[in-house]
């Protein structure tokens, strides 16, 4: 059987996000259906669990495995419209909402797809192809100070202005069009030994513009924090620094009773805490998933709890 994609940190997350087995769930990042699986299987006939993907085919193939599943309702629409999903449904609060970030394994690994420089493909990168801009927009036709800008603030690499302006060089004279032509460039004027840290980091930079991920996160963090029972749990798994303090600091700034600047003589902010941090320190895999799953390496899970 072929497996699309390997759900990470399995056990854990349906640990801390099901509270309640007649609840109503949001697994934000349907995929393969590994994590929505896991959730339906803790729930009761009265349960429910509305998923949702951005990715055509992911939606689809998802579509066919829950079709005879009555406790599950899917979407082929972005997590941060979790609002819109949630009136549709007619669905007031959540008792547990889900999202597990990045690409899943299939878009990695297939070809087409073209998310991972290891294929050869259309430079594109967008997950929801109705998107107007795609990476090879982004390399033939932004200035070389904006590429370098988003190579460095997404990717955080730190030749990226070189790598700005040669692919600036490159493109007067050719049109870059393939995952290849801009790992190409890249290769070259970067030493053997950095190939796959920087390769990955342009690729990681480009995917999280043209996707808006960061800012897609932030909108969907503030509006589950609004749709959440109290008692209710947020569940986060995310896979770069970038993801992962976002996560971090808006649970932080969540917990916090007063946003008054220091040394205010009286508190009249108003601020209210709206939730309660579950993970200390976020949850990790452990080396035996490391070893079965090497994408799960860089995963760090964090959990809140609504107040
Ligand atoms: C790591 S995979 C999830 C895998 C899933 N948990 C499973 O076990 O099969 C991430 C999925 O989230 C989707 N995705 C990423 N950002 C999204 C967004 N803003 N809205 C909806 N889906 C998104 C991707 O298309 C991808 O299918």
């Amino acid at each position: 059987m072929t497996v699309y994609h390997t759900p990470v940190l399995f056990d854990k997350s349906l640990e801390f996000l099901v509270t309640d087995s007649n609840g109503i769930y949001f697994d934000g990042t349907l995929g393969f259906g590994g994590h929505s699986s896991g959730i339906l299987n803790s729930l009761s006939a009265d349960g429910l669990l509305i998923s949702t993907d951005v990715d055509q085919d992911a939606f689809s193939f998802s579509q066919k495995k829950f079709s005879e599943e009555k406790r599950v309702k899917l979407y082929n629409m972005n997590f941060s419209q979790i609002d819109i999903i949630a009136k549709i449904e007619s669905i007031p609060l959540f008792t547990g909402i889900f999202a597990d970030l990045g690409v899943s394994s299939f878009q990695l690994d297939t070809a087409e797809s073209g998310f991972s420089y290891r294929n050869n493909a259309q430079l594109d990168l967008r997950m929801d192809k109705s998107k107007v801009i795609n990476a090879a927009d982004v390399v033939n036709s932004y200035s070389e100070e904006d590429l370098a800008n988003i190579i460095f603030q997404y990717g955080e690499e730190k030749n990226s202005r070189k790598i700005a302006k040669v692919i600036c060089e490159i493109r007067r004279e050719k049109k870059i069009q393939t995952t290849l032509d801009l790992s190409n460039i890249i290769t070259e004027i970067t030493p053997k030994r950095y190939h796959t840290k920087t390769l990955s980091r342009v690729f990681q930079a480009l995917r999280i513009y043209v996707n808006d991920e960061l800012n897609t996160l932030k909108l969907f963090l503030k509006k589950s924090i609004d749709l959440l029972k109290p008692e209710g749990r947020l569940v986060i798994l995310s896979y770069h620094s970038l993801e992962d303090r976002i996560v971090k600091e808006t649970f932080k700034y969540e917990t916090l009773d007063c946003i008054c600047p220091l040394g205010s003589p009286i508190c009249n902010c108003e601020k209210v805490p709206r939730l309660k941090i579950i993970t200390k320190k976020p949850v990790v895999p452990d080396n035996k998933e490391i070893e079965d799953n090497f994408r799960s390496r860089s995963a760090k899970l964090r959990a809140a709890e609504r107040i």
